[in-house]
């Protein structure tokens, strides 16, 4: 398993570009299953879930090509309505296939996605949902097993604005007889991209980019070319790289309304921030001030990027609380941050970091995809060598994350194949 190797105590200086959005891609591929023919999608960034997703279109037999950031799908010949375990495992977002195969062919077979390093992640919300508008569901060995003559509107309340459960449900509705509202919808940018996309095939979807979606269902959808919105979460870790490491960092191919909560957090902090419709630019120099977050759905401040607050938080200037309300448990990041000698006290879901004047470089583990952001952001403002373990985690929503960084000024490298 590779590891990356830092040397700390670097500023960052340059630009770089932003990839496209991981969270708005899985699920549009899923949505590609609700239309027969070629669909072309663009600035796909190059990841480990997205090649795991085109495994999955694969496996229920679509033809994908992926190269140069573009997916080519070809869904004319899909002719197997099930996700395997083997799949699932490695990817939750897999379960993104169940409403597409649900609305397209009557039948589906998808692993349970089990827990991961950041929660239990249940899917009761999905299985009730789409029992609502009328599929069957039956739970039989670690399986999801649904089946519908024909999926039929309903009036669906979430009891929380999930952001997988409100995609699941967008996608089945679409093709479902009548009308069907969905209240306390997520409207993370990434579900307004999925509903973009399904409004672009020829879904009919009124509300988008608000709590309640209102959803027409069609008879048939047909494939298109679209392009992928920034990825904001990789664009928040790069910002918070560049208060953490100091200097002037320019993020192009991104938008500063993605970044909203970020941007007032790190400028309430001390960072100067310059925010553009395709750019941002952000400047720091020496510790910043201590300021809390708790995270929320959006427009809160993301949980995808409380990790790495938390590192930025851990050499301010003071004491600062960082409350995630999204995922209880996510804090796996906290052990490894004290062994670079940070100053972190927990409380259920709520962490109490005390700033210190610098973090030392060690050795650490990577557990989840964005604890692996959090320590490398670490690292770059530790004194001496911080090596972070299992950097596969990294690579599933992170393209190259090092090289990025390197062409900033930062003294990282990846080593091949170390424990
Ligand atoms: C999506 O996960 C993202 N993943 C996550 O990003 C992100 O952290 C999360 O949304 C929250 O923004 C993708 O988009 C692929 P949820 P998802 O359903 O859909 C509870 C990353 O780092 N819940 O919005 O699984 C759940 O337990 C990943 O890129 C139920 O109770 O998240 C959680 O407390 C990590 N029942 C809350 O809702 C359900 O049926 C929010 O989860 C579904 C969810």
């Amino acid at each position: 398993m590779d590891k990356i190797v830092i040397n700390g105590g670097h500023p960052l200086q340059g630009t770089i570009e932003i990839s496209g959005a991981k969270n708005a891609v899985l699920p549009i591929m899923a949505a590609t299953l609700l239309a027969d023919g070629v669909f072309r999608i663009t600035n796909v960034p190059d990841l480990r879930d997205v090649k795991s997703m085109a495994h999955l279109l694969r496996i229920i037999g679509a033809k994908v090509e992926f190269r140069d950031n573009t997916l080519e799908i070809d869904t004319s010949t899909c002719n197997f309505f099930e996700a395997p375990y083997e799949i699932v495992k490695t990817m939750r977002a897999s379960i993104y296939v169940l409403g597409p195969l649900l609305a397209k062919f009557g039948q589906a077979r998808v692993s349970l996605p089990g827990g991961c390093a950041i929660g239990t992640r249940p899917v009761d919300l999905h299985i009730k949902g789409l029992q609502q508008l009328g599929a069957t569901i039956d739970l039989e060995r670690g399986y999801v097993v649904a089946t519908a003559r024909h999926l039929s509107g309903s009036n669906l309340n979430l009891d929380v604005s999930s952001v997988g459960a409100t995609g699941n449900l967008l996608m089945a509705a679409v093709l479902a007889q009548g009308k069907t509202t969905i209240n306390n919808a997520s409207w993370e940018p990434e579900i307004v991209a999925l509903a973009d996309f399904l409004v672009k095939m020829g879904a009919r979807i009124d509300g988008v980019g608000t709590a309640r979606l209102t959803i027409h269902g069609v008879t048939k959808l047909e494939p298109v070319q679209f392009e992928v919105i920034p990825d904001r979460i990789e664009t928040g870790t790069f910002l918070i790289a560049a208060a953490l490491a100091g200097g002037r960092v320019q993020l192009n191919r991104t938008n500063g309304a993605l970044v909203n909560s970020l941007i007032a957090k790190l400028r309430h902090a001390g960072a100067q921030v310059e925010a553009g419709e395709s750019t941002i630019v952000c400047e720091a120099d020496g510790r910043l001030k201590p300021t809390s977050i708790t995270t929320a759905a959006h427009p809160g401040f993301p949980t995808d990027l409380q990790a790495q607050w938390m590192a930025l938080m851990c050499v301010a200037e003071g004491s600062s609380i960082v409350t995630d309300t999204v995922f209880f448990d996510r804090f796996m990041h906290v052990a490894e941050l004290r062994r670079l000698g940070a100053n972190i006290e927990m409380n259920g879901n709520v962490a109490v970091v005390t700033g210190v004047a610098h973090l030392v470089g060690a050795p650490v583990m990577s557990t989840d995809l964005r604890a692996s952001a959090s320590l490398i952001l670490a690292g770059l403002g530790a004194e001496g060598q911080t090596d972070v373990l299992r950097v596969y985690h990294l690579d599933r929503g992170y393209e190259r994350i090092e090289n990025k960084l390197r062409s900033l000024g930062a003294q990282i490298r990846r080593e091949e194949g170390s424990l």
